[in-house]
C-alpha cells in the first residue's frame, strides 16, 4: 500500500498510525519515491522546540522548479499545467502547458538574473491574478531569490513596510489590474511606496492594461521585451533543504507584519502530499481553488502542490460577481472543473444571490469542494454541499494557516466521513492536542481548549523574516515545547476537532487576518482621534467586521461625526488597504481599563456583539461607569 495516496478510511489510520510512530522513516519514505533530488538528505529531521529550530532533509539538494516543472516535460510536456481564466468573460482562456511554463519559467529566471538578483536576494512581487504572477514566483524559485508576495489589495503604504522588512532589492508588477468592472492603477500604488523604500533597485513592470503609466528612469523596465529576448533554458540553481523559498506576511495581533519565512524541502514534500490527499486529484483532473496568490492558499494550493503533481491548476483573474453572481459556476462548466477550493465568506455572498445563478450551469464535472480560512457556519455548508456538491462531492473543511504551510486538518474525501463545521481529522504526520487555562494538555474526547501541535510536520514555518525572537514568542513561548495555533478548537466524541476561532487579537474579516494593533495605530493617526480599540462582530457574509470605539481629542468644538468616520476609513485604506475598513464606528468617552490600564477587549467586544447579557464583573476597572455609557449608544 502506497502512503503516498490514501483512498479510504482505513487506510487513513494505518497511514496516520505510522507516520506518528515513525514520522522520520513515513516522510522519508514520501521524499525518496515522489520527488527529484540532486542530492538525498544526511538526516531527515531535527528540532527544538524550546530554540526553536527545526530542518527536515538536511544535508539534500534539490530545486522546487524541477518537482514542479522540469520533470513533468518528458510525459506531460503538452498537459496544460496553468489554466488562465481572465476577468472578462468574452475573453478567451489560456491553456499554458508544462512545455510553455518551462519556457516562461527559464525566460524569467534569465531576465532576473541579468537584472542582478541572485540566490538568497528578497523580490518582491505585487501582481494581480495573471500569468506573470506565477511565472514571477517559480522564476526566483528556480534561480534561489526568495520571493515575498504582497497582495495586490494593499495600501501603498502597506507594500512599502513589507518591502522594506525584508529589504527587497527589486518589485515586480503591472501597470494595472481588471477587478470586476474596475481599473486599478497598481503602479501608481508602487510608485508612492517606493518613495520609501531605498533598497529597492529595479521595477519590472508587465503590461496587462496597456495604460502609458511613467516609467521611472534608471528604476523601472518593462517586463516584456526582457522576457521576449532571454533564453528558454535556464540551469536551476542548488539549494539545500533548509534554504528559504518564501517569505509572506501575516498580520499578527500586535505590531508589524510577521514575514513567515518557508524552507525548500519540507515545504515542497508536504504540499505535494497534502494537495494529492486532500483533493484526491486524478491526472487529467482540472482542479481550481479561487484564492488569490497573495495569500498563503494561492502559494501552497495553486502553485506548488498541485504544479509538484503534474496537475491543472486554474488561475482566475477575476471576482466572483462579475459580470454575474454565476461567474464561478459558469468557470466551472467552461471547463469541467473536478475539484474546486473557495472561501466560507465567498460561499456566504454566492449563497444570497438567487439559485439560478448556480442552476443554469452544469457542474456534474465536481468531485471534491474544498473550504479554508475561518470557520465555516453550518447553514453555508449546507448550502455549499446541496447546491454546488449536490450532496455527492464531499465538502472538505481544511484548517491550516500561513504559519503551518499547508494543510493540518481536514477530511480526506471518499475515506473520512464529513460533519458540517467539522475539520475532521489530523492529516498524516500532524500530533494536534488541545490545552487548557493551566497549560495542561487535556486528553480525551469532548474537551475543549487551545490548538497546538506538539511535533514538526515539513511544511511549518522556520522562523519570522528578522526576528527569530518574536517567532519564539508568538508560538513556542504559550506551551512548552508545542506549536501554538492562535485557535481555539474543541474535539468530539469521535476525536473529530471542530475549530471554534482565534483566541488572540486577530480578527478574520472575510477570510484576511487581520490584526486589531496596526488599526488601531491607523486611526489614531487621524488629529482629531485621541484613542481607539478595534474588535470584531459577527457579519452574515464576511464572517466578522470591525466596530471601532474611538475617542475623540476634547477641543471644545463640535464635530461632524459621519465626516470624521469617512476620514478614519480613508486613512484605513491609506495604511492597510480596504479590507479593513470599519463597519460601525462609535464614538464614547472612554473606554474600558484595567487597572493597570489595558483595554479590556472582552467587555467590548461583547458590546459590539450586543451580547451583554453576562459581562462579567466589572467592578475591579479603573473605570467602570464608561461600561454603561458605551452600551447606551452602541451602533
Ligand atoms: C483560520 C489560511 C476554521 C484560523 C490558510 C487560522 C480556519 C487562520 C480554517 C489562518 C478552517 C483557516 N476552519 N478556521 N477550515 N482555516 N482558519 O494564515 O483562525 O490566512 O488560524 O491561513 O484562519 O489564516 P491564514
Amino acid at each position: 500500500m502506497s502512503d503516498y495516496h490514501i483512498k479510504n478510511l482505513e487506510e487513513y489510520f494505518q497511514v496516520y498510525r505510522r507516520s506518528v510512530q515513525d514520522p522520520e522513516s513515513f516522510w522519508a519514505s514520501i521524499a525518496e519515491e515522489h520527488f527529484v533530488w540532486q542530492k538525498k538528505w544526511d538526516n531527515v529531521l531535527s528540532w527544538d522546540f524550546t530554540k526553536p529550530e527545526i530542518k527536515w532533509f538536511e544535508g539534500a539538494q534539490l530545486n522546487i522548479t524541477e518537482n514542479c516543472i522540469d520533470r513533468h516535460l518528458a510525459t506531460r510536456g503538452d498537459k496544460t499545467a496553468i489554466l488562465f481564466e481572465p476577468n472578462d468573460p468574452n475573453k478567451e482562456a489560456r491553456h499554458i502547458s508544462y512545455r510553455e511554463l518551462h519556457d516562461n519559467v527559464c525566460r524569467f529566471a534569465n531576465v532576473l538574473r541579468s537584472q542582478g538578483i541572485s540566490k538568497g536576494d528578497r523580490v518582491c512581487i505585487y501582481l494581480p491574478m495573471i500569468p506573470e504572477l506565477a511565472f514571477s514566483v517559480l522564476a526566483c524559485a528556480r534561480i534561489g531569490a526568495i520571493h515575498s508576495v504582497v497582495f495586490a489589495g494593499f495600501s501603498a503604504t502597506a507594500l512599502a513596510t513589507r518591502i522594506n522588512d525584508s529589504d527587497c532589492k527589486m518589485v515586480i508588477t503591472c501597470d494595472g489590474s481588471f477587478r470586476g468592472n474596475k481599473i486599478i492603477d497598481l503602479k501608481a500604488i508602487v510608485d508612492e511606496a517606493l518613495k520609501n523604500c531605498p533598497c529597492v533597485e529595479t521595477v519590472l513592470v508587465a503590461k496587462h492594461i496597456n495604460s502609458n503609466t511613467p516609467l521611472k528612469e534608471g528604476r523601472d523596465k518593462w517586463l516584456h521585451p526582457l522576457l521576449n529576448t532571454a533564453p528558454k533554458e535556464c540551469i536551476p540553481e542548488t539549494m539545500a533543504a533548509e534554504d528559504p523559498l518564501f517569505i509572506l506576511y501575516t498580520s499578527g495581533s500586535t505590531g508589524t507584519p510577521k514575514g513567515m519565512v518557508h524552507t525548500t524541502a519540507g515545504y515542497m514534500v508536504y504540499t505535494a502530499y497534502t494537495f494529492k490527499n486532500v483533493f484526491q486529484y486524478e491526472e487529467d483532473e482540472v482542479y481550481w481553488c479561487t484564492a488569490d496568490i497573495g495569500w498563503i492558499t494561492g502559494h501552497s494550493y495553486i502553485i506548488y502542490g498541485p504544479l509538484a503533481n503534474g496537475a491543472t491548476t486554474v488561475m482566475f483573474e477575476g471576482v466572483p460577481s462579475y459580470p454575474d453572481w454565476g461567474r464561478f459556476w459558469q468557470i466551472v462548466e467552461k471547463h469541467r472543473v473536478n475539484q474546486f477550493y473557495t472561501a466560507p465568506t465567498a460561499i456566504r455572498a454566492l449563497a444570497k444571490e438567487n439559485l439560478s445563478f448556480v442552476e443554469r450551469h452544469d457542474l456534474s464535472s465536481l468531485k471534491v469542494l474544498g473550504t479554508v480560512g475561518e470557520p465555516i457556519n453550518e447553514e453555508a455548508w449546507h448550502w455549499y454541499n446541496d447546491n454546488i456538491g449536490k450532496k455527492k462531492s464531499p465538502v472538505v473543511d481544511t484548517w491550516w494557516q500561513t504559519e503551518t504551510g499547508g494543510i493540518l486538518i481536514s477530511p480526506i474525501p471518499f475515506a473520512t466521513p464529513t460533519i458540517p463545521t467539522f475539520a475532521t481529522l489530523p492529516l498524516p504526520g500532524i500530533q494536534p492536542c488541545l490545552m487548557d487555562e493551566n497549560s495542561m494538555e487535556m486528553d480525551g474526547l469532548q474537551v475543549d481548549g487551545r490548538l497546538c501541535i506538539k511535533f514538526p510536520w515539513p511544511s511549518m514555518a522556520r522562523t519570522i523574516w528578522g526576528n527569530h525572537q518574536r517567532y519564539k514568542d508568538t508560538y513556542f513561548s504559550a506551551f512548552e515545547n508545542k506549536y501554538f495555533t492562535g485557535d481555539g478548537a474543541l474535539r468530539d466524541t469521535t476525536g473529530y476537532y471542530r475549530i471554534t476561532g482565534r483566541v488572540d487579537d486577530v480578527i478574520i474579516v472575510s477570510g484576511h487576518n487581520l490584526g486589531t494593533a496596526p488599526i488601531e495605530d491607523a486611526v489614531n493617526e487621524h488629529p482629531a482621534v485621541a484613542e481607539s480599540a478595534i474588535v470584531g462582530f459577527p457579519h452574515d457574509v464576511k464572517g466578522n467586521a470591525l466596530y471601532g470605539y474611538v475617542i475623540l481629542k476634547e477641543t471644545g468644538e463640535d464635530r461632524d461625526h459621519d465626516n470624521v468616520r469617512k476620514e478614519i476609513n480613508q486613512i484605513i485604506t491609506e495604511h492597510i488597504g480596504p479590507i479593513a475598513k470599519l463597519d460601525k464606528i462609535q464614538f464614547t468617552s472612554g473606554l474600558p481599563k484595567t487597572r493597570s490600564g489595558k483595554i479590556m477587549r472582552r467587555i467590548l467586544r461583547k458590546i459590539a456583539c450586543k451580547d451583554t447579557s453576562n459581562l462579567g464583573d466589572t467592578s475591579t476597572l479603573l473605570n467602570p461607569e464608561v461600561v454603561e455609557d458605551i452600551m447606551k449608544n452602541v451602533v
